[in-house]
């Protein structure tokens, strides 16, 4: 059985339990002290200096450290360079929240207050108040009294600043013709000649690829063997734009243009794995429709037409890797893409690329 009840008058109405009132005030050690109230301000003043010494210091790593040289730290290889700059950025900015927590905690106003809920729509009366409060509160801050703290931590927050700004260092070098070619516009088969062609190999047991072991509609993740030669982040690099998908399809299925003739080993064609829209690493493949879906952003190219986006946002076909057979009967490359790989960009010439209903 319910025993609730209604509050019967605008009191029981705006109150409906007890108020309990506030806490006993509990004052603060620097509220009796005006010594200790001096050191909490010279600790803030301490954390806000050391942050930019510290900002500075990260600035130095930046330019210092070999972008080459590897530490090991709890049994983690890692470039030095990141380790360092991002500890000393990490500590700066600690160190600036650590100023502003303790300021806030032992020297900002610590005056408890109860405010009524009331209609939202305030009476001119209290929006004074308000405002009354508002002024006092910036006052209770010590902004104005506390120069040194404002002034120290101006100059963390300033020097932050310059070791954010040299990072945009790392956008660069600027995308010449020949940097776009060393880089982006070129990929691990480039090694490839016909005289020593790379052989493609599966992405997680290196095994080399035979075409006899492919059956109709199957698709393999490969990648260059020649990636095997690289250590570090340099196999990350290269391996985001290697990565190959291998299918097979019943010729007589799939749409092979003249120009392509020579790419496939018997209905066996190679892709780029990064999708043209903004990269991501597709591998779904419906073998009946011969499309492979982007899990990303849901852009669509069939495979059994050079790669042809038929849905989404992808504005460029998937590129072909032109692949043949050695004399084992494992598939190998003898050159590199004829078009750069993976998402566009402003420099990107897209002259080369297939288009549907090309030959
Ligand atoms: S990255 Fe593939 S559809 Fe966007």
């Amino acid at each position: 059985m319910s025993t609730h009840t209604h509050p019967s008058t605008d009191l029981e109405r705006q109150h409906p339990v007890d108020d309990p009132g506030l806490e006993p005030h509990a004052e603060r050690y620097i509220d009796s002290d005006e010594r200790l109230g001096r050191a909490a301000n010279r600790q803030v003043v301490a954390l806000f200096g050391l942050s930019p010494l510290l900002a500075l210091a990260a600035t130095v790593v930046y330019f210092a450290i070999p972008r080459d040289l590897e530490i090991t730290f709890i049994g983690f290889h890692t470039p030095a360079h990141h380790f360092w700059f991002g500890l000393l950025l990490g500590s700066a900015i600690l160190l600036i929240g650590l100023g502003a927590v303790h300021w806030a905690r032992t020297l900002m106003s610590d005056v408890e207050m109860i405010e009524e809920r009331h209609p939202i729509a305030s009476s001119e009366e209290d929006r004074a108040g308000i405002l009354a409060e508002i002024d006092k509160g910036i006052a209770d801050t010590g902004l104005s009294r506390r120069k040194m703290i404002l002034a120290s931590m101006g100059g963390a927050l300033g020097l932050f600043a310059v070791p954010m700004l040299v990072t945009l260092a790392d956008l660069g070098p600027w995308p010449t013709r020949s940097e776009r070619a060393r880089t982006i516009e070129r990929t691990l088969f480039a090694e490839a000649t016909p005289s020593k062609p790379v052989r493609l190999v599966n992405d997680t047991t290196w095994a080399p690829i035979r075409a006899a072991d492919l059956e109709i509609g199957q698709l393999v993740n490969a990648q260059p063997e020649n990636l095997k030669n690289l250590h570090g982040t340099a196999v990350q690099v290269e391996k985001s734009k290697a990565a190959i998908i291998i299918v097979r399809m019943a010729i007589d299925k799939i749409n092979i243009p003249e120009s392509r003739k020579d790419w496939h080993v018997d209905g066996i064609l190679c892709y780029s794995k990064i999708c043209t829209h903004v990269g991501c690493p597709i591998s779904l493949w419906e073998q009946q429709t011969h499309h492979l879906l982007c899990p990303c952003h849901q852009s669509t190219f069939d495979l059994g037409d050079s790669g042809v986006v038929v849905f989404g946002p992808a504005a460029r076909a998937l590129p072909q890797l032109p692949i043949t057979v050695n004399e084992a009967g494992e598939l190998v490359a003898h050159g590199d893409f004829t078009v750069p790989v993976g998402p566009s960009y402003f420099e990107r010439d897209s002259r080369n690329d297939y288009q549907k209903g090309d030959n």
